[in-house]
């Protein structure tokens, strides 16, 4: 029997979750305006200087190929669209607002494991559109931020729950723990940020995949590439044991089993790229 106390996360406690920078409702707004234009996306983005520094030097980044050097974020808005750069913005946010991790689960290996996942995603939805690739990425990069709050909110709670490492499907043992599981704990934080939809779903759903409606696809890309994840032991997502493989999901991603290789050994590239982009959103300074 463990004799580790139980500390269980208080959810009125949530309310004490940082909020989101002024820019991040800020956009949230522009964009729920179907109006809304690129230029005037482009002018609340740019009130942000280190942002805007931000947005310049990934979409300029190796990660995302462009040819040529893109020198506004009007010009990035119009390359990536504005959704991409709303999921940017929270990415970005949430990097600076998280920064520190726990004494045991280490933030880089955490978003390691939150960038290979991004990266799989991607990669497992290949055969599909630019807009649906690029969500597929983000929704990997933010599906474990429960975990995050888990750790703001109860950090030796957590310290506990990861040094006891048994046999048990994480989402039950994060239920006895802190009273709810990683992804009802991130739902609370998506909802506070302002997440887009999509992005809520999988990180709600991402060990449910059955259970995300009309963004089932992408959620299915995420359950699937945190599985493969956890196979090629990429970073630490702060659980040990996977949770069950739903078959269905696999399914849904219409990938025949002989391209199974080349989809891994193509994953493997878009890992590596994602990493620089993971330095580029770690650097912590404007320029
Ligand atoms: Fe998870
Ligand atoms: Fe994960």
């Amino acid at each position: 029997m463990s004799v580790i106390s139980k500390k269980k996360l208080d959810v009125t406690k949530i309310s004490e979750l940082p909020s989101p920078p002024g820019i991040v409702q800020n956009l949230y707004n522009l964009i729920s305006d179907e109006d809304a234009s690129s230029q005037e996306v482009a002018r609340v983005v740019e009130k942000d200087q280190a942002f805007t520094a931000r947005v310049l030097r990934l979409v300029n980044s190796p990660f995302y190929g462009f040819s040529r050097r893109i020198v506004s974020v009007e010009e990035a808005i119009t390359m990536l669209g504005m959704n991409a750069i709303h999921q940017l913005l929270l990415a970005t946010s949430l990097f600076n607002e998280f920064r520190n991790g726990s004494d045991s689960l280490k933030m880089g290996e955490f978003w390691q494991h939150s960038f290979g996942v991004g990266a799989i995603a991607k990669q497992l939805l290949a055969k599909k559109g630019r807009d649906l690739r690029n969500e597929a990425f983000m929704c990997g990069i933010l599906h474990d931020i429960g975990r995050l709050v888990f750790i703001r909110l109860n950090a030796d709670g957590f310290q506990d729950f990861y040094r006891e490492r048994k046999a048990a499907t994480d989402l039950e043992r994060e239920e006895e723990y802190f009273g709810i599981n990683h992804q009802e704990a991130g739902g609370f934080l998506a909802q506070r940020w302002y997440f887009p939809p999509s992005i809520s779903s999988s990180i709600r759903y991402h060990h449910n995949p059955s259970l995300a409606g009309k963004h089932s696809l992408l959620v299915s890309a995420v359950h699937v590439a945190d599985i493969i994840c956890h196979a090629m032991d990429i970073g630490d997502s702060g659980c040990y044991y996977v949770s069950y493989f739903d078959p269905e999901s696999w399914k849904k991603l219409e990938i025949d089993y002989s391209e199974i290789g080349s989809v891994l050994e193509k994953s493997g590239r878009e890992i590596e790229e994602s990493e620089q982009m993971m330095q580029q959103l770690t650097v912590n300074k404007a320029g």
